[in-house]
């Protein structure tokens, strides 16, 4: 069995494949507002400062913690111990909450991606988002599409289907994302969207910004659903596996400030509001690509940019429960894929038609859309990554001195692991519970 599992073909593979799952929706779409929001500069350098540094060790356990098992979630806990394989289980449980609304929001893109392909003429983009959102069959059957393109290429198999999709989507990315810079640079009064997101406002700086930070680079590191862990396995060797996980580090926090340097000079440009949080994408945007010359291909590319982004890290959420069913239970890719299939479906289009139809059921005032997006983002993420590092630090002995050769650095590591970062998470899991 050992030899059956598959591998990265090279680090670099690996490398990119992880920059996938890192860079998505969290970069692109949700990055530049919460940024905005909290003081610009002043949110960057928080955020800057705990992604390198506190990020860095449950990052880092991660990847170890797979590159050491050499097996899926629930094998990796349950071979440091056989008591510990219900965090595996709840890994799982994760890594398939998590798409059930993250797909919601990638069924969306699809949509206005085709739309933008056809015909980008958006007169009111507020009543037709709102209108599309209700709309249970259109919305649906986004969810449904998006949901098969991850599983199709997930079924191929690592090197065929992720390394492939990876290798593919993640330079295309790039390129759109610098191309689509250019011609919001380009734009009259671009400078005061630069201001916006970069003018540092202390002000907006307290203890919110630093937890809002926190939790924003938990989520686009991937941390905590053991889809680190599962692409930590397939590692033949990493000698320099610092070097990656700060590669993977730079590359996120690369990707989100483009992101803002893209969005904000065009909504500036013309005047519109740059607090819309997450409607910016589905509606402000869309009056900035009305107004502009070649507007719809403007949309169309960012459209592609937004469902390149949304599918490596998809996959990489749905690699946790598909290398746990194989090797669980013996099945082969392809049945393990149809499973995850319908076990995602089933869970998010109540939560699609949460914005329509089923928008009447409520658990504590939440829609199922936000149930999901609460009990993972608040609870699950952080109660995961307490575990990890504990588990990591104390039971698997993941040392410093195994991946620092300094001993200073490699000391610094042992007590983030074992104290530090478990102490913050519990805060931070304690003040998302409130
Ligand atoms: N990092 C991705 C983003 O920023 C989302 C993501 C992919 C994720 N895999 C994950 C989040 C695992 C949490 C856990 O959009």
């Amino acid at each position: 069995m050992e030899n059956k599992r598959p591998t990265w073909s090279s680090r670099y593979s690996f490398i990119l494949a992880a920059i996938g799952s890192a860079v998505g929706l969290g970069n692109i779409w949700r990055f530049p507002y919460v940024m905005g929001q909290n003081g610009g500069a002043v949110f960057l350098i928080t955020y800057v400062i705990l992604i390198t540094t506190l990020c860095f060790v449950p990052l880092m356990a991660e990847l170890m913690f797979g590159k050491i098992t050499k097996k899926d979630c629930i094998g990796a806990y349950e071979q440091v111990n056989t008591k510990f394989k219900i965090f595996g289980f709840l890994n799982n449980v994760t890594a398939i909450i998590i798409p059930s609304f993250y797909f919601v929001i990638g069924g969306w893109i699809i949509y206005y991606m085709i739309k933008s392909f056809v015909n980008f003429n958006i007169e009111n983009p507020v009543e037709y988002l709102s209108n599309f959102i209700q709309n249970p069959y259109a919305t649906s059957i986004s969810t449904i599409i998006f949901l098969f393109i991850c599983t199709f290429f997930m079924a191929r198999g690592i090197k065929k289907g992720i390394e492939f999709v990876n290798n593919y989507m993640i330079p295309l990315l790039a390129v759109i994302l610098i191309v689509l810079i250019a011609a919001s640079l380009n734009l009259p009064n671009a400078n005061l969207g630069l201001e916006y997101v970069f003018k540092p406002d202390f002000s907006k700086f307290n203890s919110q910004t630093v937890l809002t930070a926190m939790g924003q680079a938990f989520f686009t590191l991937s941390v905590g659903t053991g889809a680190l862990l599962t692409y930590g396995s397939y590692i033949k060797e990493d000698k320099c596996i610092v070097q990656s996980a700060y590669t993977i580090i730079f590359s996120s926090i690369l990707f989100s400030v483009l992101a803002g340097i893209m969005i904000f000079p065009a909504v500036f440009s013309f005047g519109l509001e740059a607090n819309s949080g997450a409607g910016l994408v589905f509606v402000t945007l869309p009056k900035v690509f009305m107004q502009i010359p070649h507007g719809g291909i403007i949309a169309s590319a960012f459209f592609i940019l937004l469902f390149c982004a949304a599918i490596t890290s998809g996959i990489s959420m749905l690699e946790v429960p598909c290398a746990t069913l194989v090797e669980r239970l013996k099945i082969s890719r392809l049945k393990a894929c149809i499973i995850i299939f319908f076990a995602v479906a089933l869970i998010s289009i109540p939560a699609t038609l949460s914005f329509g139809i089923l928008g009447n059921i409520k658990l504590f005032g939440k829609t199922i859309f936000d149930i999901l997006d609460f009990s993972a983002s608040n609870i699950l993420l952080p109660l995961n990554s307490i575990i990890l590092c504990l588990i990591a630090g104390w039971f698997l002995k993941i040392k410093g001195e195994m991946i620092f050769k300094n001993d200073i650095f490699a000391k610094i590591f042992d007590i983030g692991l074992k104290y530090i970062v478990p102490m913050v998470l519990i805060i931070i899991f304690y003040l998302g519970l409130r």
